[in-house]
């Protein structure tokens, strides 16, 4: 068995080919790198702008700590102050508060609409009537329980006072020592509750009211001025078995929709438990939904604490006597600096964004693998001794540098305009997910690649699941991840599809530098990845896991299906399998392949004589053997199976050149795919060099140069380029490799006037075809098949080839398949003309004209009056002339060779030529052409009789 890296290149050599190549390539594809890399620095401006806008909204004064112009020094003077004080409701909010004022705390107490009456759906008879809401004197209702029922009267019944004990000097302490609340709604900036300046009264709680029962109350928090009134509302205190009665009437009571008469709103209710004289325990029910008029903030805590104070002081004056007070006077705010308002745009609208700009690669990297293969320029560089190894670590790499290059310029820019979502989170971090993300995007890219044959659908694919993955993340993916109910492991499992775990990643880093940043503290670092909630380390393991797995299947989907080399899916396992048959015994294998010779091709029979002798010497020097290659196209939409190549043999030897000659269809390009590894035979092999070519298709491409029918060139590479690719690819090297490269130029004609540093793409085809050939030559191949290599060539560059082919068949083999008899004639050495699928004459061109021409063509011209003398003439030089064409005149004849002396046919014409005018006449012998017309015209009668 012959060894197949023998005499090819190495690893290395083909990798540095391979990475020169693409690195050209890129420097042609500029632009679209500079499309590809601004759409980051796009989408950056833009929130960028956009976070400007809304800073310069929030900005604006009436979102800042309010100021006035006031005159301080009583010099007429204005002089502007700001501060709290200045300030409305929206303003105070981002005021400084250094000395944060006191204020006396408050109950929450319903709308006297709202209020609780006696109602058919809750069973108590003890509420008051439903008359009262109309005058809104409905009492404020209080609930108890307790396990112990006659010290819950007492201590509910000395929480409501019964009197006013107003002191007008003292309103501050006087609102504290009575118990007030208010109906109004919080707000969120409670530097002073908003019951003193909504003015609306102050509601004080007693257990029944006089007739006269508001007084008017000023007095000063924190030197903010606080005028208002004071209106008594009365407190009811009604004891509930338990307290599962007290939750069940207090739901009822729930203002649910907009019916008026269901609702029934408690102010507040008590379960003293087991409370007796040594323990005080209680638990208290508060209305936490009160919110204020954006419907945004609930309830502040602050009109809790009241209730609180209730209960113990009540309990404080059970154990101590009504003369004892626990005076609760007033509730702050903690201290804070001035803030402005602020919305970090990049961490909000971040994610989906960056999600974006990331996913863009795949596309990217996706279409550039699937070009190539559409462009069959994978199999093309594969055919010129390419391996799958160097293929995957450059093109690899190579995907690599450049998503590391867009990420770098992505996150440094990022980070030079300000965006928190860089700067925020440990860059370290950063890196690792990165970095990881991109190597898991190349591997999915090489994976889809395998299921894609055509750029324009894998391009569509590709965007969907750029635009989808970041669509369905951030509307759908995220609010699960948000919902702490949602069960983690289906956080995990959605996280196995690539485009949630880089969504999720994003999101955990936006959260990260949006706390930070509201915080005022740092956004991810190390450390937090062991916090549970953070689901940054889960994302990691799943996305290194899934790279090893993706980049595992996607080589082995590549070997086995799309690289053509036509490995079986077990191919990994061939090590500890026989070793593939050899030439040495090759007969072991010709399993039942019968050859029928017919008998009327004597030729044919011949060379698989010739063939099958050849298979039983172990050191044949034929470069090709083909040994009954069969091929089938299996028949499909109820049409037969079709019959492309019917048992082929043939043996081509060094220093020839073989010419397949055929009409179109008749299964010169099937032959041709299989011998270049495009196809697997149906049945039948070929050895080239020594190796089979359903086997070893690797190892014989080191030593196989092609020139395809359809030039597979890349359209932005220019001719020198694609040489100096294919001479590294065949191990050429340095000055040999330019030497190479400039002759191989001036041999095609593309040297003259730079043609051969201009762009393929910009070709015509005659220059294409020139230079696949000039590819196809490069690097000294032993084996060369040229797929009709003078298409559409002048005659000038044709024969120049033609020259280029004689010289370079000097120590090699070459396949051609030409339409061109002239081609044929010039090149091949031996020529086979091949018909529906089988061989009907190989020979020399000579030998071929002798034995299927074997005659003369007669033309003569003559006015039309005379061609009844013609044919006489004719008739009387061979009696076995054949009349083959006649148009107005002219008439063509086939005199056969052994009737006719070429003497006597001058002789006719001259006596001709004295009894009538001749216009023109020619005596021709068989060209090539008529010997191609004759078989394929016999053999295609032939096939429609049997
Ligand atoms: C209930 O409380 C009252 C007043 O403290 C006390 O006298 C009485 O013993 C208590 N009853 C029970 C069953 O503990
Ligand atoms: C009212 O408050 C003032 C100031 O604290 C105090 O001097 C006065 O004695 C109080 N009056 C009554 C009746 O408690
Ligand atoms: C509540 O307690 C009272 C007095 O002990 C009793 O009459 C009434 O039936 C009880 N109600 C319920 C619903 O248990
Ligand atoms: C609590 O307050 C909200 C808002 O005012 C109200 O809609 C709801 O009915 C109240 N709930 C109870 C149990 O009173
Ligand atoms: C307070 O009451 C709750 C509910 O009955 C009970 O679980 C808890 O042990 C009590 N605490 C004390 C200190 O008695």
């Amino acid at each position: 068995m012959a060894d197949p890296s023998a005499g090819s290149s190495s690893f290395w050599t083909q990798a540095n080919a391979l990475l020169r190549k693409n690195l050209t390539y890129q420097k042609r594809n500029i632009k679209e790198n500079i499309r590809l890399i601004s759409f980051p620095f796009f989408l950056c401006l833009l929130l960028v702008l956009l976070q400007a806008l809304i800073n310069q909204q929030l900005d604006k004064p009436s979102n800042n700590c309010g100021c006035q112009c006031i005159d301080t020094a009583g010099d007429g003077q204005c002089n502007k102050v700001c501060g709290l004080e200045y300030s409305d409701i929206d303003q105070a909010a981002t005021c400084p508060i250094p000395n944060p004022p006191g204020f006396p705390p408050l109950l929450q107490i319903p709308s006297p609409e709202y209020r609780a009456v006696r109602t058919d759906f809750v069973p108590f008879t003890d509420l008051p009537d439903e008359s009262c809401r109309s005058s809104g004197s409905c009492p404020a209702t209080f609930l108890f329980t307790g396990n112990n029922q006659s010290l819950g009267q007492i201590l509910a019944g000395s929480m409501i006072p019964s009197s006013l004990n107003w002191n007008a000097s003292n309103a501050a302490e006087s609102l504290a020592i009575n118990v007030d609340g208010s109906d109004t709604y919080t707000q969120t900036s409670n530097f002073l509750d908003s019951a003193f300046f909504s003015g609306d009264p102050i509601l004080n709680v007693r257990s029944q009211c006089s007739s006269n029962s508001t007084i008017s109350v000023s007095f000063l928090v924190n030197s903010v001025p606080v005028l208002g009134e004071v209106n008594c509302v009365q407190g009811l205190h009604l004891w509930r078995n338990s307290s599962s009665v007290v939750n069940d009437e207090l739901y009822k009571g729930y203002r649910k929709g907009n019916s008026e008469e269901k609702i029934n709103e408690i102010t507040a209710a008590y379960d003293f438990l087991n409370s007796n004289e040594n323990s005080f325990n209680v638990s208290i029910w508060y209305n936490s939904t009160y919110k204020n008029d954006s419907g945004q903030a609930p309830i502040a805590l602050v009109r809790v604490p009241r209730s609180v104070n209730l209960a113990s002081n009540a309990y404080l004056q059970f154990l101590r006597g009504p003369g004892t007070n626990i005076l609760f006077e007033s509730v702050k705010e903690m201290p804070k600096p001035g803030t402005k308002l602020r919305l970090d745009l990049s961490s909000l609208l971040g994610t989906l964004f960056f999600t974006w700009v990331i996913l863009q690669l795949f596309p990217v990297i996706l279409t550039s693998l699937v070009y190539e293969k559409e462009q069959r320029l994978r199999i093309m560089m594969k055919m010129h001794g390419l391996g799958d190894g160097p293929y995957w670590m450059i093109s690899y790499a190579y995907f690599l540098s450049i998503s590391l290059i867009y990420m770098l310029c992505f996150v440094i820019f990022g980070s030079l305009i300000g965006l928190n979502f860089f700067r925020m989170n440990d860059y370290s971090i950063q890196f690792v997910f990165y970095f990881i993300y991109v190597n898991l995007q190349i591997s999915l890219a090489f994976l889809a690649a395998a299921m894609f044959s055509k750029v324009k659908t894998s391009a569509v694919v590709g965007y969907i699941f750029v635009f989808g993955s970041g669509l369905l993340g951030g509307f759908l993916f995220q609010f699960f991840v948000q919902d702490t109910s949602f069960p983690r492991a289906w956080i995990i499992v959605m996280e196995l599809y690539p485009g949630f775990s880089l969504y999720r990643g994003l999101y955990e880093f936006s959260q990260a530098s949006f706390t930070g940043n509201s915080l005022g503290t740092h956004g991810m670092r190390w450390g937090d990845l062991s916090n549970s909630v953070n689901g940054m380390k889960e994302v990691l393991i799943i996305m290194v896991v899934e790279w090893l797995v993706v980049i595992f299947v996607a080589y082995y989907i590549d070997q086995v299906v799309s690289s053509g080399s036509g490995k079986s899916p077990l191919f990994f396992l061939q090590k500890f399998q026989k070793k593939p048959p050899s030439l040495r015994n090759p007969s072991l294998q010709r399993q039942g392949s019968k050859v029928f010779v017919q008998m009327e091709k004597p030729d044919v029979s011949q060379e698989t004589e010739k063939v099958e002798q050849l298979l039983l010497e172990s050191n044949s020097s034929s470069a090709i053997i083909v040994d009954n290659l069969k091929k089938v196209y299996p028949g499909r939409d109820g049409n037969p199976a079709k019959f492309a190549v019917k048992g082929l043999s043939l043996a081509v030897t060094e220093g020839e050149c073989f010419g397949m000659l055929g009409p179109n269809g008749a299964g010169k390009t099937s032959f041709i795919s299989m011998m270049i590894g495009l196809t697997k035979p149906t049945s039948g092999t070929a050895y080239v060099q020594g190796m089979n070519i359903r086997t070893q298709m690797d190892g014989i491409y080191t030593s196989m140069g092609v020139c395809p029918q359809h030039d597979l060139l890349w359209e932005t590479l220019t001719g020198r380029e694609h040489l100096l690719f294919y001479g590294r690819l065949k191990n050429l090297k340095g000055s040999a490799l330019t030497q190479a490269v400039e002759e191989s130029l001036k041999s095609v004609n593309l040297f003259n006037g730079g043609v051969g540093d201009k762009k393929a793409g910009k070709y015509s085809g005659g220059m294409k075809r020139r230079l696949s050939v000039a590819i196809s030559l490069i690097g000294d191949p032993k084996v060369v098949y040229m797929d009709e290599p003078s298409t559409g060539l002048d005659p000038a560059s044709r024969s120049n080839l033609w020259n280029v082919v004689k010289r370079a068949k000097q120590n090699r083999a070459i396949i051609l398949t030409t339409h061109s008899m002239e081609e044929a004639e010039v090149l091949c050495d031996r020529l086979g003309i091949f018909v529906d699928g089988s061989l009907q004459c190989i020979g020399n061109p000579k030998e071929l004209k002798a034995r299927y021409g074997g005659s003369y063509v007669f033309t003569m011209t003559t006015s039309s009056d005379h061609e009844q003398d013609v044919d006489n003439l004719v008739r009387h030089l061979s009696p076995n002339a054949n009349k083959i064409y006649h148009i107005s005149g002219t008439q063509k004849f086939e005199l056969p060779k052994h009737d006719v002396r070429i003497a006597d046919v001058f002789q006719a014409v001259e006596n001709a030529k004295s009894r009538f005018t001749v216009f023109a006449w020619g005596l021709a012998d068989t060209t090539l052409e008529d010997v191609f017309i004759k078989v394929a015209r016999g053999a295609q009668a032939f096939n429609v009789l049997s």
